[in-house]
């Protein structure tokens, strides 16, 4: 199996680039932030609890989010392979993703991580924000304290996967496809 992390800040680029990588690769996509949403819109109680922390751009427990990629890992079990966008977040979600792979004879092939800086993170995501209909994209202190969020409590879960080797930075600035043959050449 193909199994990657697609890593990186808020508007690094992970929806983006996913949808080309699972064209190419045929991968199942799993991104949290895009089940959550799906939560909130079906206003499910999982959607409610979740949507206070995501409007504020804070983390929702690493208990949701385990739980959710726990439940799509067994509905996919044909799957060649999948994209992680947005999880893990944590180390404890590293490890806890770790468990569910190997319990199913599998594991991370590789993490991509897509390094964009802080300025043009928040031009995307305003510029994204006016038709995204995305309520944490509406507010410039939600996307800085999104960007925070995730310098103070996920950047660290590259060293995760530098200490297994399977660490890859990516250059985020560019064109849409210039970086994704950047992605597919790291995926080899
Ligand atoms: P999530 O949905 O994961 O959002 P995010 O990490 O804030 O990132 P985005 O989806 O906004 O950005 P992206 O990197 O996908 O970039 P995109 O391709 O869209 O999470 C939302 C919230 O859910 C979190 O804050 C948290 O509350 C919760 N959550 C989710 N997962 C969680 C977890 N595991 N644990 C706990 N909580 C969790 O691109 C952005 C924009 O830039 C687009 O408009 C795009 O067109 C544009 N763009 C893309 N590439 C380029 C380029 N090369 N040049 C110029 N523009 C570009
Ligand atoms: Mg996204």
């Amino acid at each position: 199996m193909l199994n990657l992390v697609l890593f990186g800040p808020p508007g690094s680029g992970k929806g983006t680039q996913s949808e080309k990588l699972i064209d190419k690769y045929k991968l199942v996509h799993l991104s949290t932030g895009d089940i959550l949403r799906g939560e909130i819109a079906a206003q499910t109680p999982l959607g409610i609890e979740a949507k206070k922390k995501m409007e504020k751009g804070e983390l929702v427990s690493d208990e949701i989010v385990i739980g959710m990629i726990s439940n799509k890992l067994d509905n996919n079990t044909s799957a060649k392979g999948f994209i992680f966008d947005g999880f893990p977040r944590t180390t404890a979600q590293a490890q806890a993703l770790d468990n569910l792979l190997t319990q199913k004879g599998t594991s991370i092939t590789v993490m991509l991580s897509l390094d964009v800086e802080k300025q043009e993170l928040v031009n995307r995501l305003l510029n994204r924000g006016k038709d995204s209909g995305r309520a944490d994209d509406q507010d410039l202190s939600v996307i800085e304290n999104r960007i925070a969020v995730y310098n103070r409590e996920t950047a660290i879960v590259q060293d995760y996967y530098k200490a297994q080797g399977k660490l890859k930075d990516i250059q985020g600035v560019g064109s849409i496809d210039e970086i994704f043959d950047r992605l597919c050449r790291a995926i080899g």
